[in-house]
């Protein structure tokens, strides 16, 4: 969603905000614009649309000189995307600029209040409110006023703001939105996304909710809610530059893609010790895990489609009742937590709201939370009572493709980890798929080399307005998520759904033509795939299946089309299975001429209700 940056030392701060800005883009927005102080004034340029419309009017960053300076990248909430409506947001005098992420809930009550009290408004943004009620408060001491503003706002917001009166210090204020500090040498930074400053420092300070920081350019002093001194300890981020980087590739979401098997070999080897599974600092006792009755998994969008599949796999390795709940519905309904539950929350960013909203109504209800989370030092890892990170390294494209994967991966460990610690998995069974986990990159690798029969059912297919994936049990549940792949980045409209489910209604809906992607990687129910094969075919259906190389010939005889996978453990099918259907939303996507990388309307983290 909304992208901040900020800078204060001694280089032109412009070029600096432009090019953070367009490392956040990925992030989604409608308008963006920056504020540099410069001659003794603030200069403010926004523009809706693309951040090339903004770079263009400041020739690149040349147009505006000065070394203090913040950036926004806006997706619309309060008020039309808009030139106005952009930020930065400016008090009335001109004097005090804002940037935001997030909602000021309260904002209507305060803003009829500065009217009242005779101050002009220019936006319809949450966020000119914050500017106009620090220069209402302000009387020489831009940190008291921010102080003063922040005991009056509600909502969640990341800061930053730059007052014409104080040049040598940018004010950065978090709550309930990502917000980092980074520290350079002699100039510092702000940013919503260490993505946006990577290539300056990775020095690191992940802000906590509810504090304040002063930079400047020898340093960075942090405050609590009430403005008292806070010591914060930089962390150092160890990915490379290139990794947020395209290097070579034309989108994001084929290298991402591309990159799994070297993203899992960073989430499971290390994890795998003499054939046993290994979770580093895991703060659940044996006596903890015995005494769990119940699993909640909680996550949105892709992430949710992960628990499918982890409540199959979960149940069946742990005989533990797993429940998934979309973290949207899951905070208003009142679901059953206490003592021995415990709730996995999965989430790549580690920021998305409804995620962190039912993280803490778990917690307030007394669950323990365990989250598989891939941005370190995100709200959710710190605010888990254990964090397992997925280590996929910062994933861009809108779509998700090697998070998923590795979150895949780590909920499998963890069902490992815990049915050796409950007993309820005989050793050769843990063995056999400790050993499948192992071959897990070099078998995905094999599937990516297949590449060019994905493009060519693409190149068949890309032209159809609605498709179908069926499945069941497993396969059902990574139907889900090639279904939201392709529908995401290729705008075409499909469905996923349980194959058994198709008689109870959607099955009125297959007519000659339709395309079905019909998968079939459980060895266990491949027969009862088959029949709803030839079910949705007689009625017309163009079906694409999906198999493992041991059913290739069965199927051949009756599906129009089909792709296989190697073989390998059951519960791991899924993890080799989403590639191609990764791919095929790629290539219809690519062969449809959309922006596959910055979808329509979609943001890469969702950090609004
Ligand atoms: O960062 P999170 O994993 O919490 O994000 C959850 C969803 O917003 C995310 O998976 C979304 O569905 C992706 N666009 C799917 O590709």
């Amino acid at each position: 969603m909304c992208g901040i940056v900020g800078y204060i030392g001694a280089q032109e701060a412009t070029p600096i905000l432009l090019d953070g800005l367009a490392r956040l883009e990925y992030r989604g927005y409608d308008s963006a614009g920056v504020a540099v102080y410069s001659d003794g004034a603030l200069k403010v340029a926004k523009a809706k649309g693309r951040l090339q419309v903004l770079s263009d009017m400041l020739q690149g960053g040349a147009a505006i000189h000065g070394q203090v300076g913040i950036g926004h990248t806006r997706w619309a909430t309060h008020g039309a995307p808009s030139d106005i409506n952009s930020h930065p947001q400016v008090s009335r005098s001109g004097k005090i600029a804002v940037v935001h992420n997030g909602i000021i809930e309260n904002y209507s009550a305060l803003k009829q209040f500065l009217i009242s009290q005779g101050v002009p408004f220019t936006s319809q943004t949450d966020t000119e409110v914050v500017a106009q009620l620090i220069e209402y408060f302000y009387d020489g001491d831009l940190l008291q006023a921010v102080g003063r503003v922040l005991h009056r706002i509600e909502g969640a917001y990341a800061l930053g703001i730059l007052c014409a009166d104080t040049p040598d210090q940018l004010i950065a204020v978090r709550r309930d939105s990502p917000l980092i500090l980074g520290v350079g040498e002699g100039e510092n930074f702000l940013a919503s996304d260490v993505t946006a400053i990577i290539k300056h420092t990775r020095e690191v300070i992940y802000m906590e909710d509810g504090e304040v920081a002063v930079l400047t350019r020898e340093g960075i002093q942090c405050y609590n809610h009430f403005l008292q001194p806070v010591e914060k300890e930089a962390a150092h981020v160890d990915w490379e530059i290139d990794a947020a980087e395209k290097g070579g590739y034309e989108h994001f979401m084929f290298k991402e893609i591309m990159e799994q098997p070297e993203a899992l070999r960073r989430a499971i080897f290390p994890r795998i010790k003499d054939g046993q599974v290994y979770l580093e600092d895991f703060g659940l006792s044996d006596d903890y895990i015995r005494d769990i009755r119940k699993i909640y998994i909680v996550a949105c969008g892709s992430s949710y489609h992960v628990g499918m599949v982890g409540k199959y796999n979960l149940e069946r390795i742990l005989r533990l009742p797993v429940e998934v709940a979309l973290a949207s519905e899951f905070r208003y309904r009142e679901p059953i937590v206490d003592g021995h539950t415990l709730v996995i929350m999965i989430s790549q960013s580690g920021e998305t709201l409804d995620t962190m909203a039912a993280l803490r109504e778990a917690k307030r209800l007394g669950g323990k939370i365990l989250s598989i989370v891939n941005v370190v030092g995100s709200s959710i890892a710190r605010e888990s009572d254990v964090v397992l990170y997925t280590w996929a390294g910062p994933e861009i494209a809108v779509a998700t493709t090697k998070a998923y994967s590795t979150q895949l991966a780590v909920l499998d460990l963890l069902g490992l980890h815990f049915a050796q610690r409950l007993g309820t998995m005989g050793k050769e069974a843990y063995d056999q798929i400790v050993q499948e986990m192992l071959l897990l990159p070099a078998k995905m690798e094999q599937v990516l080399e297949n590449r060019e029969d994905i493009q060519y059912y693409a190149s068949q297919y890309f032209n159809h307005d609605s498709v179908f994936y069926i499945g069941r049990n497993l396969d059902y549940a990574l139907g889900l998520e090639g279904s939201l792949k392709l529908k995401e980045i290729s705008y075409i409209h499909s469905e996923a759904y349980a194959s058994g489910e198709l008689k109870h209604g959607t099955i009125s809906l297959i007519e000659e033509g339709t395309l079905v992607v019909a998968l079939a990687t459980y060895s266990r129910l491949f027969e009862k795939a088959m029949s709803n094969v030839v079910e949705v075919k007689s009625r017309g259906a163009d079906v694409l299946a999906l198999t493992t190389e041991p059913h290739r010939k069965e199927m051949g005889k009756i599906a129009n089309g089909l792709i296989t996978i190697p073989e390998t453990h059951p519960m791991l099918l899924p993890s080799l299975g989403v590639v191609p259907l990764q791919l095929f939303a790629y290539y219809v996507a690519l062969m449809r001429g959309c922006d596959i990388d910055k979808p329509r309307n979609l943001a890469k983290s969702v950090t609004v209700e």
